[in-house]
Protein backbone atom coordinates (compact mmCIF):
# COMPACT_ATOMS: atom_id res chain seq x y z
CA UNK A 1 0.00 0.00 0.00
CA UNK A 2 1.32 3.22 -0.91
CA UNK A 3 -0.46 5.29 1.61
CA UNK A 4 2.09 8.13 4.08
CA UNK A 5 3.00 6.44 7.23
CA UNK A 6 2.03 8.44 10.32
CA UNK A 7 5.15 11.39 10.83
CA UNK A 8 5.34 10.15 14.52
CA UNK A 9 5.77 7.20 14.03
CA UNK A 10 7.91 6.71 11.26
CA UNK A 11 11.52 6.81 13.07
CA UNK A 12 10.38 3.92 15.04
CA UNK A 13 8.69 1.98 12.11
CA UNK A 14 11.35 -0.79 11.45
CA UNK A 15 11.12 -4.48 10.47
CA UNK A 16 10.84 -7.04 12.93
CA UNK A 17 10.87 -10.38 12.17
CA UNK A 18 9.88 -12.86 15.69
CA UNK A 19 9.77 -16.50 16.24
CA UNK A 20 8.55 -18.51 19.14
CA UNK A 21 8.35 -21.66 20.04
CA UNK A 22 6.29 -23.15 22.72
CA UNK A 23 6.07 -26.39 24.18
CA UNK A 24 1.98 -26.30 25.37
CA UNK A 25 -0.96 -29.31 26.19
CA UNK A 26 -2.82 -29.62 23.15
CA UNK A 27 -6.86 -28.92 23.20
CA UNK A 28 -9.29 -31.09 20.97
CA UNK A 29 -8.95 -29.94 17.14
CA UNK A 30 -12.69 -31.20 15.92
CA UNK A 31 -14.14 -27.49 16.94
CA UNK A 32 -16.89 -27.87 20.02
CA UNK A 33 -19.09 -24.90 21.04
CA UNK A 34 -17.43 -24.94 24.87
CA UNK A 35 -14.18 -24.14 23.31
CA UNK A 36 -14.39 -21.31 20.46
CA UNK A 37 -12.87 -18.65 22.97
CA UNK A 38 -9.70 -20.26 23.72
CA UNK A 39 -6.46 -18.66 23.08
CA UNK A 40 -4.73 -20.08 19.93
CA UNK A 41 -2.09 -17.47 19.49
CA UNK A 42 -1.25 -13.63 19.22
CA UNK A 43 0.80 -11.63 17.03
CA UNK A 44 2.22 -8.30 18.29
CA UNK A 45 3.66 -5.47 16.58
CA UNK A 46 6.48 -4.76 19.01
CA UNK A 47 6.56 -1.02 17.91
CA UNK A 48 3.49 1.15 19.97
CA UNK A 49 1.86 4.25 18.67
CA UNK A 50 3.35 7.20 19.29
CA UNK A 51 0.70 8.61 20.70
CA UNK A 52 0.82 11.94 22.97
CA UNK A 53 -2.37 13.15 21.87
CA UNK A 54 -4.64 10.20 22.42
CA UNK A 55 -6.02 9.87 18.91
CA UNK A 56 -4.64 6.44 18.22
CA UNK A 57 -5.57 5.12 21.45
CA UNK A 58 -9.36 6.60 20.47
CA UNK A 59 -9.11 5.32 17.17
CA UNK A 60 -8.48 2.05 18.63
CA UNK A 61 -11.45 1.95 21.14
CA UNK A 62 -13.73 2.82 17.73
CA UNK A 63 -12.79 0.18 15.57
CA UNK A 64 -12.91 -2.58 18.32
CA UNK A 65 -16.14 -1.59 19.40
CA UNK A 66 -17.57 -1.05 16.16
CA UNK A 67 -15.94 -5.06 14.98
CA UNK A 68 -17.45 -6.03 17.98
CA UNK A 69 -20.69 -4.47 17.32
CA UNK A 70 -20.77 -5.95 13.88
CA UNK A 71 -20.10 -9.66 15.02
CA UNK A 72 -23.70 -9.76 16.39
CA UNK A 73 -24.73 -9.84 12.66
CA UNK A 74 -21.89 -11.41 10.14
CA UNK A 75 -19.41 -13.83 10.54
CA UNK A 76 -16.68 -11.21 9.05
CA UNK A 77 -15.90 -7.57 8.84
CA UNK A 78 -13.29 -4.80 7.78
CA UNK A 79 -13.46 -1.31 8.96
CA UNK A 80 -11.18 1.50 8.97
CA UNK A 81 -11.53 3.96 12.12
CA UNK A 82 -10.12 7.18 12.33
CA UNK A 83 -8.54 9.99 9.51
CA UNK A 84 -5.54 9.77 7.97
CA UNK A 85 -2.95 9.61 8.62
CA UNK A 86 -3.93 8.36 12.12
CA UNK A 87 -6.33 5.81 10.73
CA UNK A 88 -6.65 2.16 11.69
CA UNK A 89 -8.11 -0.35 9.84
CA UNK A 90 -8.61 -3.81 11.56
CA UNK A 91 -11.40 -7.04 10.54
CA UNK A 92 -12.48 -9.99 12.99
CA UNK A 93 -13.29 -13.56 11.50
CA UNK A 94 -15.46 -16.04 12.90
CA UNK A 95 -14.87 -19.77 12.22
CA UNK A 96 -18.49 -21.19 9.66
CA UNK A 97 -19.88 -23.14 12.19
CA UNK A 98 -20.28 -20.75 14.81
CA UNK A 99 -24.04 -19.20 15.39
CA UNK A 100 -24.01 -15.66 15.01
CA UNK A 101 -24.44 -15.01 19.25
CA UNK A 102 -21.54 -17.37 19.29
CA UNK A 103 -19.28 -15.15 17.00
CA UNK A 104 -20.52 -12.36 18.51
CA UNK A 105 -19.06 -13.66 22.19
CA UNK A 106 -15.96 -15.18 20.79
CA UNK A 107 -15.10 -11.86 19.12
CA UNK A 108 -16.32 -9.64 22.28
CA UNK A 109 -13.53 -11.12 24.16
CA UNK A 110 -10.81 -9.77 21.66
CA UNK A 111 -10.40 -6.43 22.80
CA UNK A 112 -9.48 -6.88 26.33
CA UNK A 113 -7.18 -10.27 25.35
CA UNK A 114 -5.81 -7.15 22.49
CA UNK A 115 -4.95 -4.93 25.45
CA UNK A 116 -3.73 -7.29 28.12
CA UNK A 117 -1.19 -9.56 25.46
CA UNK A 118 -0.33 -6.56 23.24
CA UNK A 119 -0.92 -3.53 24.82
CA UNK A 120 -1.09 -0.56 22.30
CA UNK A 121 1.00 -1.96 19.77
CA UNK A 122 0.57 -0.60 15.79
CA UNK A 123 -0.53 -3.81 14.43
CA UNK A 124 -1.91 -7.08 16.01
CA UNK A 125 -3.89 -10.14 15.44
CA UNK A 126 -5.69 -12.28 18.05
CA UNK A 127 -6.61 -15.71 17.30
CA UNK A 128 -9.01 -17.74 19.50
CA UNK A 129 -10.33 -21.45 18.38
CA UNK A 130 -13.58 -19.37 16.94
CA UNK A 131 -12.25 -16.44 15.44
CA UNK A 132 -9.78 -13.81 14.85
CA UNK A 133 -9.32 -10.03 15.03
CA UNK A 134 -6.46 -8.26 13.70
CA UNK A 135 -5.81 -4.64 12.73
CA UNK A 136 -2.95 -2.37 12.19
CA UNK A 137 -2.35 1.54 11.10
CA UNK A 138 -2.81 2.14 7.66
CA UNK A 139 -0.07 2.15 5.88
CA UNK A 140 1.73 -0.84 7.74
CA UNK A 141 3.55 -3.37 5.97
CA UNK A 142 1.20 -5.67 3.61
CA UNK A 143 1.94 -9.10 3.56
CA UNK A 144 0.76 -12.13 1.25
CA UNK A 145 -1.98 -14.00 1.77
CA UNK A 146 -0.66 -17.24 2.31
CA UNK A 147 2.26 -16.26 4.83
CA UNK A 148 2.79 -18.20 7.63
CA UNK A 149 1.90 -17.40 10.90
CA UNK A 150 1.36 -20.29 13.30
CA UNK A 151 1.30 -23.76 13.43
CA UNK A 152 0.98 -26.70 15.68
CA UNK A 153 1.76 -30.25 15.13
CA UNK A 154 0.78 -32.93 16.91
CA UNK A 155 2.38 -36.37 17.35
CA UNK A 156 3.65 -38.28 15.11
CA UNK A 157 1.81 -40.85 13.07
CA UNK A 158 4.36 -43.93 14.03
CA UNK A 159 2.86 -43.59 17.43
CA UNK A 160 -0.55 -44.26 16.51
CA UNK A 161 -1.79 -47.42 14.79
CA UNK A 162 -2.42 -47.60 11.47
CA UNK A 163 0.41 -48.18 8.51
CA UNK A 164 1.45 -44.67 7.07
CA UNK A 165 0.80 -45.22 3.81
CA UNK A 166 -3.10 -45.74 4.60
CA UNK A 167 -3.08 -42.93 6.91
CA UNK A 168 -1.08 -40.35 4.41
CA UNK A 169 -3.41 -41.27 1.40
CA UNK A 170 -6.49 -40.84 3.75
CA UNK A 171 -5.21 -37.51 4.72
CA UNK A 172 -4.40 -36.47 1.08
CA UNK A 173 -8.63 -37.31 0.71
CA UNK A 174 -9.70 -35.44 3.14
CA UNK A 175 -7.19 -32.56 2.05
CA UNK A 176 -9.11 -32.68 -1.54
CA UNK A 177 -12.06 -32.89 0.35
CA UNK A 178 -11.65 -29.51 1.77
CA UNK A 179 -9.98 -27.61 -1.17
CA UNK A 180 -13.02 -28.68 -3.06
CA UNK A 181 -15.64 -27.89 -0.66
CA UNK A 182 -14.77 -23.87 0.42
CA UNK A 183 -14.05 -23.40 -3.59
CA UNK A 184 -17.74 -25.03 -4.34
CA UNK A 185 -19.05 -23.55 -1.59
CA UNK A 186 -20.39 -19.63 -0.26
CA UNK A 187 -19.21 -19.78 3.25
CA UNK A 188 -15.23 -19.96 2.82
CA UNK A 189 -15.69 -22.62 5.63
CA UNK A 190 -15.23 -26.35 5.26
CA UNK A 191 -15.36 -29.15 7.93
CA UNK A 192 -15.80 -32.94 7.16
CA UNK A 193 -14.23 -36.03 7.71
CA UNK A 194 -12.64 -38.89 5.26
CA UNK A 195 -12.45 -42.18 7.06
CA UNK A 196 -11.00 -41.43 10.66
CA UNK A 197 -9.12 -38.28 9.30
CA UNK A 198 -11.29 -34.65 10.23
CA UNK A 199 -10.54 -31.51 8.46
CA UNK A 200 -11.56 -28.08 8.56
CA UNK A 201 -10.72 -25.27 6.45
CA UNK A 202 -11.49 -21.44 7.13
CA UNK A 203 -10.89 -18.43 4.91
CA UNK A 204 -11.17 -14.74 5.50
CA UNK A 205 -14.70 -12.98 4.36
CA UNK A 206 -13.10 -10.83 1.48
CA UNK A 207 -11.78 -13.57 -0.52
CA UNK A 208 -13.15 -14.88 -3.54
CA UNK A 209 -13.84 -18.57 -3.42
CA UNK A 210 -10.93 -19.69 -5.90
CA UNK A 211 -8.61 -17.69 -3.32
CA UNK A 212 -9.35 -19.33 -0.59
CA UNK A 213 -9.14 -23.00 -2.66
CA UNK A 214 -5.57 -21.72 -2.86
CA UNK A 215 -4.90 -20.42 -0.11
CA UNK A 216 -6.30 -23.55 1.85
CA UNK A 217 -4.02 -25.82 -0.48
CA UNK A 218 -0.95 -24.23 0.47
CA UNK A 219 -1.78 -24.76 4.04
CA UNK A 220 -2.24 -27.92 3.79
CA UNK A 221 1.33 -28.62 2.09
CA UNK A 222 2.76 -26.50 4.66
CA UNK A 223 1.00 -28.98 7.01
CA UNK A 224 2.34 -31.79 5.26
CA UNK A 225 5.90 -29.92 4.60
CA UNK A 226 6.16 -29.00 8.50
CA UNK A 227 3.99 -31.80 10.23
CA UNK A 228 5.09 -34.44 8.40
CA UNK A 229 3.69 -37.52 9.77
CA UNK A 230 1.79 -35.86 12.66
CA UNK A 231 -1.55 -37.41 13.18
CA UNK A 232 -3.15 -33.96 14.22
CA UNK A 233 -2.33 -30.45 12.88
CA UNK A 234 -3.26 -26.64 12.55
CA UNK A 235 -1.52 -24.35 10.18
CA UNK A 236 -2.59 -20.78 10.18
CA UNK A 237 -1.57 -18.34 7.66
CA UNK A 238 -2.32 -14.78 7.17
CA UNK A 239 -5.56 -14.94 5.42
CA UNK A 240 -6.98 -19.15 6.14
CA UNK A 241 -6.25 -21.82 8.11
CA UNK A 242 -6.22 -25.50 7.93
CA UNK A 243 -6.53 -28.08 11.01
CA UNK A 244 -6.94 -31.67 10.70
CA UNK A 245 -6.86 -34.69 12.69
CA UNK A 246 -6.86 -38.26 12.75
CA UNK A 247 -9.06 -40.56 15.10
CA UNK A 248 -8.22 -43.92 14.76
CA UNK A 249 -11.51 -44.60 16.39
CA UNK A 250 -13.46 -42.92 14.65
CA UNK A 251 -14.19 -38.95 14.52
CA UNK A 252 -16.09 -38.03 17.38
CA UNK A 253 -19.26 -35.99 16.93
CA UNK A 254 -19.07 -32.48 17.99
CA UNK A 255 -21.62 -32.50 20.81
CA UNK A 256 -19.77 -35.33 22.44
CA UNK A 257 -16.06 -34.88 21.86
CA UNK A 258 -15.48 -32.15 24.85
CA UNK A 259 -13.32 -33.20 27.01
CA UNK A 260 -12.97 -36.68 25.60
CA UNK A 261 -9.52 -35.94 23.63
CA UNK A 262 -6.54 -37.46 24.72
CA UNK A 263 -3.82 -35.28 25.80
CA UNK A 264 -0.49 -34.79 23.87
CA UNK A 265 2.17 -32.60 23.41
CA UNK A 266 2.64 -30.91 20.35
CA UNK A 267 4.49 -27.98 19.16
CA UNK A 268 3.64 -24.89 18.63
CA UNK A 269 5.94 -22.33 16.49
CA UNK A 270 4.85 -18.28 16.00
CA UNK A 271 6.26 -16.50 13.21
CA UNK A 272 4.69 -13.39 12.84
CA UNK A 273 5.84 -10.32 10.60
CA UNK A 274 4.92 -6.81 11.26
CA UNK A 275 6.75 -4.41 9.45
CA UNK A 276 7.26 -1.13 8.60
CA UNK A 277 7.43 0.69 5.15
CA UNK A 278 6.71 -1.25 1.71
CA UNK A 279 10.51 0.35 0.81
CA UNK A 280 11.38 -2.51 3.37
CA UNK A 281 9.10 -5.41 1.52
CA UNK A 282 12.24 -6.61 -0.18
CA UNK A 283 14.30 -7.15 3.09
CA UNK A 284 11.46 -8.66 4.73
CA UNK A 285 11.06 -11.11 1.82
CA UNK A 286 14.68 -11.91 2.30
CA UNK A 287 14.51 -12.52 6.37
CA UNK A 288 11.27 -14.50 5.95
CA UNK A 289 13.10 -17.03 2.92
CA UNK A 290 16.07 -17.01 5.28
CA UNK A 291 13.46 -17.51 8.46
CA UNK A 292 11.83 -20.30 6.75
CA UNK A 293 14.57 -22.21 5.64
CA UNK A 294 16.14 -22.15 9.17
CA UNK A 295 12.66 -23.01 10.25
CA UNK A 296 12.50 -26.04 7.86
CA UNK A 297 15.94 -27.14 9.36
CA UNK A 298 15.48 -27.00 12.45
CA UNK A 299 11.97 -28.36 12.69
CA UNK A 300 13.71 -31.96 11.18
CA UNK A 301 15.36 -32.34 14.58
CA UNK A 302 12.34 -30.98 16.93
CA UNK A 303 8.91 -32.31 18.20
CA UNK A 304 8.89 -36.15 17.72
C1 LIG B 1 -9.90 -3.87 4.83
O1 LIG B 1 -10.19 -3.68 3.46
C2 LIG B 1 -9.45 -2.63 2.85
C3 LIG B 1 -9.97 -2.47 1.42
O2 LIG B 1 -10.01 -3.68 0.77
C4 LIG B 1 -7.96 -2.96 2.89
O3 LIG B 1 -7.20 -1.92 2.32
C5 LIG B 1 -7.55 -3.15 4.33
O4 LIG B 1 -6.20 -3.54 4.40
C6 LIG B 1 -8.42 -4.20 5.02
N1 LIG B 1 -8.09 -4.28 6.41
C7 LIG B 1 -7.38 -5.29 6.91
C8 LIG B 1 -7.10 -5.26 8.36
O5 LIG B 1 -7.01 -6.22 6.22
Amino acid sequence: MGLPLPPKASPLLSVSLFSVTILLGSFPFAATAADYTTLVFKGCADQKFQDPSGVYSQNLKNLMSNLVSQSSQKSFSNTTSGQDPNAITGLYQCRGDLTTSQCSSCVGKIPDISDKLCGKTIAARIQLSGCYLRYEIVGFKQVSDTQFLYKVCGSSQSQASGTGREFEGRRDAAFNMAEDGVKSGSSLFYTGDYQSVYVLGQCEGDMATNECGDCVKTAFQTAKDDCGDSISAQIYLQKCYISYSYYPNGVPTVSSSSGTGTKQHTQKTVAIAVGGVAALGFIVVCLMFLKSVLKKRSGKHEGY
